[in-house]
């Protein structure tokens, strides 16, 4: 594609033409889960009707050709982030499984009374795995805390190494705020007290181009379902040398080497932390996914949804009353607000009866919500589909709203 044609793209999702309440949906839920191309739905559905047979376990036809879907995802999914081996790339549930076998796994390296580093701004998938370990374990979490603006504050952050550091895990981009955190800063700063890093990669994967070697991530998580593939599918990068050390996560099929009651041996990598049989049909169709991000180009849909922002942004800063919780300089297309008392409850359910899908509330990041003594907020999120018009409709709905609320 040589221009960007958001109305050419918008016809590859049939979703997008549902009415809801008479109205024309209007998807700004992205953050949440992006919309499905029908390429992508295609996949799914010709790996059921012509290859569906369980990967790695049979000499049959099917079975190599579920098994090759499979492994040529593993192969794409290396080269759009840059990894230096097929071995880094585990399949996972999603980003929450991958953090929980990172915690999990990595955690048995750790001992009573050391460090973790993660900051305020996380998921509560980033937060509570390092929990149940410190449950087993007498960990403790050091929490970066944020500016006005929703930026990390970096020395804060190089202040909170002590000799007990043992791991950082960090969002790439927040959920909220939408603040793209300096990553490659971040981890290189880890680094030089030899501290490994993980990157919550859920909210950026989609927006920017990511290269696992460049930023030098010792893990980096994804899920499928929020680059334009198919739900119960992610990715866990990891340095193979880390993988390498780090003991199975789960017990099953596939991921040994010889079980006897006397003693059994693990699958060499990415096998290792795969056991049980996967979503190879999900993981075929996250190729497809990926391709399709690649056709239409990443920077150019960067650069379309960061328009869609500075146009949202300022359009929404006319609405009296209107308080937007992130204002970044690096900011990815999403904007968590309030206006004036109003309650995000409300705002959100009034939206959905114009038509517009919106996430309210604390977005899984309540000690986010208890630093910006708020309870939750409104959440509008863009994605490559989403047009100004839609962000017209979205303003004047706002406005009808505040009117209707007196
Ligand atoms: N983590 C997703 C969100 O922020 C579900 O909405």
């Amino acid at each position: 594609m040589t221009q960007y044609d958001v109305n050419a793209l918008r016809q590859e999702y049939p979703i997008l033409e549902r009415e809801i309440y008479g109205k024309k949906l209007v998807y700004f839920d992205n953050t949440a889960t992006s919309q499905t191309p029908r390429c992508v739905v295609e996949a799914i559905e010709n790996m059921y009707y012509t290859k569906k047979a369980n990967v790695h376990r049979g000499v049959h036809t099917l079975s190599q050709e579920a098994t090759d879907m499979q492994e040529m995802t593993r192969e794409r999914v290396r080269q759009f982030i840059n990894a230096m081996s097929t071995q880094e790339i585990i399949f996972t549930r999603g980003t929450t499984e991958a953090i929980n076998l990172v915690a999990s796994s990595f955690g048995n390296f750790l001992e009573n009374d050391d460090e973790i580093i993660v900051t305020v701004m996380e998921h509560h998938a980033n937060i509570v795995p390092w929990q149940l370990l410190a449950q087993r374990k007498r960990i403790h979490l050091r929490v970066v805390p944020i500016d006005a603006n929703g930026n990390l504050n970096i020395d804060a952050y190089c202040r909170l190494f002590s000799e007990r550091t043992r791991f950082v895990s960090i969002c790439h981009v927040s959920n909220v705020l939408g603040t793209v955190n300096p990553i490659k800063e971040l981890i290189a700063e880890a680094h030089k007290h030899q501290v490994p890093v993980l990157i919550d990669g859920a909210q950026a994967i989609s927006h920017m181009r990511v290269d696992v070697q460049d930023i030098d991530a010792d893990f980096y998580a994804f899920s499928a379902h929020k680059m334009y593939g198919p739900t119960g599918v992610g990715v866990l990068y990891g340095k193979k040398h880390w993988l390498e050390m780090m003991p199975p996560y789960q017990g099953g099929g596939e991921m040994i080497g010889h079980v006897g009651f006397d003693k059994t041996t693990f699958a060499e990598l990415p096998f290792k932390f795969e056991a049980g049989t996967p979503d190879f049909v999900g993981i075929a169709a996250l190729r497809e996914a990926i391709d399709y991000i690649e056709r239409i180009g990443i920077e150019q849909i960067a650069a379309h949804e960061h328009e869609l922002l500075e146009y949202a942004t300022s359009q929404m800063m006319e609405i009296p009353g209107m308080r937007i919780f992130g204002t970044a300089k690096n900011k990815c297309a999403l904007i968590s607000f309030l206006i004036g008392n109003e309650h995000h409850y409300d705002i959100g359910m009034l939206l959905d009866k114009l038509g517009i899908a919106v996430r309210t509330g604390h977005h899984c990041a309540q000690p986010l919500m208890t630093s910006l003594g708020i309870e939750g907020t409104v959440r509008a999120s863009f994605a490559l589909y989403n047009t100004r018009e839609e962000i017209d409709t979205f303003i004047a709905a706002l406005r009808r709203i505040l009117t209707i609320l007196g």
